[in-house]
């Protein structure tokens, strides 16, 4: 058994965004129903209910635990439901949520070297004491058993693998060229199963190369980059300049689009996380969002269970 809980769907910033005032975000503030406020990018998965992994550690990492009661404590004095926590990137909206795992919990952490490092180097990361938290290095096309920190099964293992993407934003380096000095290790996707079922989960990804498409082709369940829907929504919605492109991440719409290159993959269910806040598919009555839905893409939300 496989159980997915979707902790957080929104993009980094959430939805609405504290700052925004943009369209899209107007109608999550307003509160009427008409768009879903999102916290920021997160799932959590469990073998076997009782203990889970959280893939990606967001800001709202507090609020989600809160909202999710499976992952209340339940036990003694001090316990949590949470086994370990996976980081497919070094995003802020990633990896910012382990500040608040402090207070000596044992869990396991999972990701790849250059993203564990990224913490080595940052001494705030040593709140989560590796006394207790124990960091494993994940190499990339390695199938993982992923183990508590008392060392017993999950009973999940994952494979990560690279994906085209970016450097974490705040860890671009302007003077290593266009790609900022990015690496494969930099952005992954992760494969998780149970033996027996598998999904794919890939919070963000730049473009779907032959690679990529024949790795998901014909999965049960994937988990998509929602970020944007048009590659320049920053500049249309009046909101940045920065594209998609520019920030690693592939739009849904067009022929370049996530949905298109997609559609051919015969995927069992297409699920879009991550969702910027300019991305008119947060408004439930949007023809973007109906577009979507007429190809078999949902749109996740926080709270979404799925089990496979
Ligand atoms: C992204 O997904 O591009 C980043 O989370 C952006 C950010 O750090 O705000
Ligand atoms: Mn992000
Ligand atoms: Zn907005």
């Amino acid at each position: 058994m496989l159980k997915v809980v979707v902790l957080g769907a929104a993009a980094g910033g959430g939805f609405p965004q504290w700052n925004c005032n943009c369209d899209i975000c107007r109608a999550g503030w307003a509160g009427n129903g008409l768009a879903r406020p999102a916290t920021q990018s997160s799932l959590a998965v469990s073998a076997d209910g009782e203990t889970w992994f959280l893939l990606n550690a967001s800001p709202d990492i507090r609020q989600q635990i809160g909202q999710t009661p499976a992952l209340h404590p339940r036990e003694g004095r001090r316990h949590s439901p949470i086994g370990g926590v996976l980081l497919t990137n070094a995003d802020v909206d990633h990896v910012a949520g382990l500040l608040t795992l402090r207070e000596s919990q044992p869990f396991s952490l999972y990701g790849t070297g250059r993203v564990l490092g990224v913490l080595t180097a940052n001494s705030i990361f040593n709140v989560v004491n590796p006394d207790f938290v124990q960091r494993n290095t994940i190499e990339l096309g390695e199938n993982t058993h992923l183990l508590l920190a008392d060392g017993r099964p999950s009973g999940l293992s994952v494979e990560m693998f690279p994906v085209p993407g970016k450097v974490a934003l705040w860890l671009e380096d302007e003077s290593a060229g266009k790609n900022f000095g990015t690496v494969a290790e930099d952005t992954v996707g992760v494969k998780v199963s149970d033996g027996e079922r598998a999904f794919f989960y890939i919070p963000g990804c730049a473009s779907c190369p032959p690679e990529l498409a024949e790795r998901i082709e014909g999965a049960d369940l994937l988990f998509f980059d929602g970020t944007t829907w048009i590659d320049d929504e920053m500049s249309a919605t009046g909101v940045g300049h920065k594209t998609g492109q520019r920030m690693g991440h592939m739009c849904m719409s067009g022929p370049d689009g996530s949905i298109a290159a997609m559609a051919p993959l015969g995927i069992g269910r297409k699920i879009f996380i991550h969702i910027n806040n300019t991305n008119p598919v947060h408004l439930v009555n949007s023809p973007e969002r109906a577009e979507a839905g007429k190809d078999g893409w949902e749109i996740a939300y926080d709270g979404m269970e799925v089990e496979l």
